[in-house]
């Protein structure tokens, strides 16, 4: 018998406070306007102070169990996904592992950006397919306000923080189809945060801030978001009329529109946060996902195109059945 992955369990969790592009426009050289009709973006979550990003992710795990019906000492495997861990080290997910109260699984750390909860949801597909987990919790979290130049009007209108988390179990019917993981390195200086104890010792990380080609990510990001539609299909050998949902990594409408299209997909069965959440990174699928599930939108056996673009650049696709 041929074991598979299967969701059974997702949650999301957003910090309270909530800042509009009307509040951005009070402090930058910005308007709602152009936030809107070049981003999609109206409003954006902000972690307090007393947040971490363990914090977030811990809310969202707690939502994705209960949604799942487990129990947290039911897990085998913890992966988060982040940019913005809590410390350097530990793991953010052995930190997270410890708020659960549960000890003795595995638990680390992803770093894939926007790419990330799609790389975790691949990792644990392969360590449940491999008979090494029953029970694997994937979670995306970000505190991006914490690495954003609020003093630059380029960057700092894009990005929020939040977290989404899904619980995947080992079953005999395949829920995660197929996972598609690519990256290319030569781009690393077009998305970055340019510090880091290995590469700059002694830079002061209080400094370390995102710093973005915009154009050059967006056209990029529109092309793979496109070449992934392309092989998620042909690799599956499907129509694109079988896809009932797009689930994609949230930085710009314009770049989930263009991946619509690719599909020839009306823009009502792809599920867009953008305008709530901005860009949460690794966070941003599994919260669109969980929204969609909870708005009572996505249903049961529907299929799902899951895809993320981010720096490194890394990308990628998962094609799955609920
Ligand atoms: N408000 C007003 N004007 C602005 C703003 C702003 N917030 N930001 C830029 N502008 C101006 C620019 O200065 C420029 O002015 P100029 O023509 O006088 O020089 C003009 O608007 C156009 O700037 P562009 O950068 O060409 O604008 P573009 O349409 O490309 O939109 C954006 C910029 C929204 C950043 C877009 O490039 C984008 O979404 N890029 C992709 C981001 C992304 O997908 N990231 C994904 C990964 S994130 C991760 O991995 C963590």
């Amino acid at each position: 018998m041929t074991i598979c992955s299967r969701i059974v369990g997702t949650g999301g969790y957003l910090p309270q406070r909530i800042v509009t592009n009307w509040d951005l426009e009070q402090k930058l050289n910005t308007s709602n306007a152009w936030i809107v009709e070049r981003t999609g973006i109206r409003e954006r979550r902000i972690a307090a102070d007393h947040e971490a990003t363990s914090d977030l992710a811990l809310g969202a795990a707690k939502r994705a169990l209960e949604s799942a019906g487990i129990a947290a000492k039911d897990l085998d495997l913890i992966i988060v996904a982040t940019t913005t861990p809590d410390q350097l080290l530990p793991a953010t997910a052995c930190i997270v592992q410890a708020k659960l109260g549960i000890a003795g699984c595995p638990a680390f750390d992803i770093q894939a950006a926007c790419a990330g909860f799609v790389y975790a949801l691949a990792l644990a597909d392969q360590f449940i397919r491999c008979g090494q987990a029953k029970y694997a919790l994937i979670i995306g979290a970000e505190t991006l306000s914490r690495i954003l130049d609020w003093r630059d009007r380029g960057t700092a209108i894009l990005f929020g923080d939040g977290a989404g988390a899904a619980v995947l179990a080992a079953d005999t019917i395949p829920g995660v189809i197929s996972t598609h993981l690519h990256a290319d390195g030569h781009f690393a200086h077009d998305l970055q945060v340019p510090t880091g104890v290995g590469r700059y010792p002694g830079i002061e990380l209080d400094k370390a801030l995102i710093s973005m080609h915009g154009s050059v990510i967006f056209k990029l990001a529109v092309k793979l978001m496109e070449s992934m539609v392309d092989e998620v299909l042909s690799e599956n050998g499907l129509d694109k009329t079988a896809i009932d949902w797009l689930i994609p990594h949230q930085a710009n409408i314009r770049i989930i529109e263009a991946a619509a299209k690719k599909l020839a997909m009306d823009m009502t069965r792809v599920v867009v946060t953008v305008d709530r959440h901005a860009n949460t990174s690794a966070a941003s699928i599994p919260l669109a996902l969980d929204d969609g599930i909870q708005s009572g939108r996505i249903q049961k056996n529907d299929l799902l195109l899951l895809e993320g673009v981010g720096a490194g650049l890394s990308w990628g696709a998962a094609l799955l059945r609920l």
